[in-house]
């Protein structure tokens, strides 16, 4: 803990534009725990080049995702928002970790499986690590609540597994965390596919909304979205479109599922998509004023970095130093 408050770690990949998902499912459950908590944000830019990324692309989109950030109304004073790279006590630890982390749990990872079937072709040592650099992020700061999506709970049980066996091994130096999981919108799906989650790193570029869409980008891209042959609006499992849709106009529009069905109830699905429509652009328009204006102002957003970045290593640096002296590694004066 932190001033009496309990720790809250999380982060996005800078591997994309960030989408409404993004938004809906995280960024905006960050915003209402921000008082609450002690929250750090990261933008984990060493997660992202687990597969192949652009290395200008990759910068201007790390320096992207703390816009959208502080945009979206997290406040980078209250929390400690940083990008990963910067505060070298990840690497570090994610390396101290492996040694502490068994071949056996990680090839039970079902992301990895995931997503090297997917590339088929030289996959890396780093994406199949991936789970214990994440365990090193939240360990550092000795993190009680992780708040993500469901398809990240393997990876914070993995860090439970990995912090308990190294607290069983010397004392307890790791708070244990658990997975947060917000109530609502934890998963926002494609638009194309709606049984698959939304992903900024999907190749069709018509199955999500980014943050920084152009109304008639959010128009187009809604009316294209898969629904069913069906012409009722109504929230069930068997309408995965649909429900996505009002998934997306509720959150946007801070609606329970009854008042969003009634106010459909005698809809077409063109003039419910343009609704939806309309209250995203809606929701975007504040978010992506403020983004221009962080974006004319190079300097706040360096000086928020540097700031930022020693808040976090400071907090890293007190874990990692218990550490390195129980694992037996010299460190400054002790012989
Ligand atoms: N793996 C997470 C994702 O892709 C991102 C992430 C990296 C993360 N480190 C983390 C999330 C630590 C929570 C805590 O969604």
């Amino acid at each position: 803990m932190i001033n009496d408050k309990k720790i809250i770690f999380s982060g996005i990949q800078p591997s994309g534009n960030l989408t409404i998902g993004n938004y809906i499912g995280a960024i905006k459950n960050w915003v209402e725990l921000q008082n609450d908590y002690q929250s750090l944000f990261c933008v984990v830019d060493m997660h992202a080049i687990t597969v192949k990324q652009e290395p200008a692309t990759l910068r201007k989109k790390s320096r992207e995702v703390l816009k959208l950030y502080i945009a979206s109304g997290l406040d980078p004073e209250k929390n400690i928002m940083f990008i990963q790279s910067q505060v070298p006590a990840h690497a570090e630890l994610g390396w101290i970790l492996n040694c502490y982390t068994y071949m056996g749990e990680m090839n039970r990872m079902t992301q990895f499986k995931e997503k090297s079937t997917k590339q088929n072709i030289n996959t890396t040592v780093g994406l199949f690590d991936y789970p214990v650099l994440m365990a090193a992020d939240i360990l550092l700061y000795q993190t009680d609540l992780v708040p993500i999506g469901e398809d990240q709970k393997q990876h914070v049980e993995i860090t439970r597994d990995i912090a308990e066996r190294f607290n069983n091994l010397y004392s307890e130096i790791f708070t244990i965390p658990e997975a947060y999981m917000p109530k609502f919108g934890a998963r926002i799906m494609s638009l194309q596919d709606p049984t698959k989650k939304m992903s900024k790193s999907d190749d069709d570029e018509n199955s999500y909304i980014t943050l920084l869409d152009d109304p008639a980008k959010i128009e187009r891209k809604l009316k294209r979205a898969v629904t069913d042959s069906d012409t009722e609006v109504r929230y069930t499992k068997e309408k995965p479109g649909i429900k996505n849709l009002l998934d997306i106009y509720m959150s946007c529009t801070n609606t329970t599922v009854t008042q969003a069905e009634n106010r459909f109830k005698n809809c077409g699905y063109g003039e419910f998509k343009q609704e939806v429509a309309d209250a995203v652009i809606h929701t975007l328009k504040p978010i992506q004023d403020r983004f221009r204006e962080l974006d004319n102002d190079k300097d706040y957003l360096d000086r928020i970095l540097k700031q930022n970045a020693e808040r976090a290593s400071e907090i890293a640096n007190r874990t990692l130093a218990k550490v390195k002296k129980k694992v037996g590694f010299v460190i400054g004066e002790n012989k």
